[in-house]
């Protein structure tokens, strides 16, 4: 990842191949923002009208590259837009910046260093900046032979009053939220046939070493020996076998025990009830819930808040074979409850099963869920919101604000008792599929069945936003995004200072 400095230097001398200053959209044209005036003046105040010239109207996302012809010593000069100017400290605002931020970083791939000139205002913001300068950094080549533009390498971060103590430390925070999300990218891209259930146990494992968390993983005996049928049922039409990952970081004088839980369908085909090719060719990133817990839980270890956290990343592949469960089998879940599996695609919800009631067993306080669930989902909220449900109105509220927060899209949907009836099953106390009206709520009405009304529980529906199949824009580059990263360690944050 790039290196990132803080600096209260001025951006005109500064030996750096490119400056960013940002661009809002006012209502009588582009506005230069603030961090820009040092820059403006060394140009004798002909930017602002210099950009608007070339077309420049301070829109999301919208790049405009000048040469300053000597006139600054970085011989580039960037203006990205942030769109319509947000009331300074809002979540809004600062999502205007890690975007901007973000779309700035990624159309300087190829560029050694940059300097960010951009409107800072305390730690917050300048988090929001790194965080967006790193994301818009990611790039994906492992399994590229050819030449590949290398993302921005030094990143300077200017600002007034950045060099203090609590600059930095949010700074160093951003850091270490961008290293998870950018981890969790890298395991949802990597292709199916390098990232089956033991590899990412494996992978969890080595990287847990050293940190403080612990591992524990069953494999598949010891699921099929504990009674895991969700795991299990999934998992048996595949030669990879299914895992239960399990991570805890244990902190002294816990203020709040959470729990978290992922989805980790390696590679979803659908099973028997095979899905076409078009949807089938995204499904590597159906194990996008447990990265995101995973890479959490590495994020957590390293900021050790006083919030004891463990993770269970649920890993199974689903596949059609000989030995694969069929429409109408039933299969007994952890904990005894019995399943009529009426569509072998609806398998994400028997593994998030399997490991809400074993999560359960570890007494926490509250339990979230992170699950590419359902394409209703994203029917119902489009590619980039993801859903929130809960047994508790308020978590659901405290979840929605901690997503918006950190600068993620999601939003509370409902889980109408009356659509639990569409679930009933003739033979086993519940089946896997109702029908097709409201799929994301009866999912969701699905996995509540396996957690005590009693424990507050959310089950985020991430299917749309953890996987960008359009053009990159902002930091979020083009296939795995890392969804739900930030507001889970946001989450863990807002725990540790009791505001949830
Ligand atoms: N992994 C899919 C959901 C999904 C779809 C995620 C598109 C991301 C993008 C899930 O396992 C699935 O197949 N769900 C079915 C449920 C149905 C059979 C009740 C779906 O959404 O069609
Ligand atoms: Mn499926
Ligand atoms: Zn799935």
């Amino acid at each position: 990842m790039s290196t990132v400095t803080l600096s209260s230097a001025s951006p005109t001398g500064l030996k750096v191949d490119a400056v960013v200053v940002a661009l809002a959209s006012g209502a009588d044209g582009p506005v230069l923002l603030p961090g820009a005036e040092a820059i403006d003046k060394a140009l004798k105040g002909t930017l602002a009208t210099t950009l608007a010239q070339l077309g420049a109207a301070g829109t999301v996302d919208e790049i405009t590259k000048l040469t300053t012809q000597g006139k600054t010593k970085a011989p580039v000069l960037v203006a990205v837009g942030t769109g319509p100017q947000a009331e300074p400290g809002s979540p809004e605002y600062r999502e205007r910046l890690r975007r901007a931020a973000g779309a700035a970083s990624r159309s300087l791939a190829g560029t050694g260093s940059v300097a960010f000139a951009l409107p800072i205002d305390g730690e917050a913001d300048a988090a929001a900046v790194t965080e967006g300068v790193l994301l818009g950094a990611y790039s994906f080549d492992s399994y590229k032979t050819g030449e590949v533009k290398t993302p921005v390498e030094t990143v300077t971060i200017l600002g007034p009053g950045v060099k203090t103590k609590a600059v930095k430390e949010a700074v160093t925070r951003a850091e270490v939220i961008a290293t998870a999300v950018n981890r969790a990218r890298d395991w949802i891209n990597t292709p199916p046939r390098d990232l089956v259930p033991a590899t990412f146990a494996e992978l969890s494992t080595k990287l847990a070493k050293g940190t403080k968390l612990t591992v524990e993983v069953l494999d598949e005996k010891a699921l099929a020996k504990g009674g895991y049928g969700g795991l299990i049922g999934v998992g048996q039409g595949s030669v990879h076998p299914p895992r239960l990952i399990r991570l805890s970081y244990r902190a002294a004088r816990a203020k709040k025990h959470l729990a978290l839980v992922g989805k980790g369908i390696t590679f979803d085909t659908g099973g028997l009830s095979l899905k076409p090719n078009d949807s089938m060719k995204t499904m590597k990133s159906d194990m996008s819930g447990a990265a995101a817990v995973v890479a959490a839980m590495l994020a957590v270890a390293e900021l050790a808040p006083r919030v004891s956290v463990t993770a269970y990343a649920a890993m199974a592949e689903n596949m059609p074979s000989g030995e694969a469960q069929r429409p109408s089998d039933v299969i007994t879940m952890y904990g005894g409850k019995t399943v009529e599996v009426l569509n072998t695609d609806a398998e994400g919800r028997l593994v998030m099963a399997d490991a809400l009631v074993r999560a359960a067993e570890d007494e926490p306080d509250l339990i979230i869920d992170v699950a590419t669930l359902t394409g209703a989902a994203i029917v119902a909220l489009g590619p980039r919101v993801s859903g929130i449900m809960a047994n508790d109105d308020t978590l659901a509220a405290r979840v929605h604000v901690a997503a918006k927060n950190s600068g993620e899209q999601m939003w509370p949907l409902p889980l109408p008792s009356d659509l639990r009836a569409k679930l009933d099953s003739s033979i086993a106390d519940i089946a896997n599929i109702g029908d097709r009206s409201g799929g994301a709520l009866q999912a969701g009405l699905f996995l509540k069945e396996f957690v005590d009304d009693a424990t507050p529980w959310a089950h985020l529906d991430i299917a749309g936003p953890s996987f960008n199949e359009a053009q990159p824009f902002g930091y979020t580059p083009k296939g795995g995004t890392g969804a739900a990263v930030r507001t889970l360690v946001k989450i863990v944050e807002e725990l540790e200072a009791g505001a949830l």
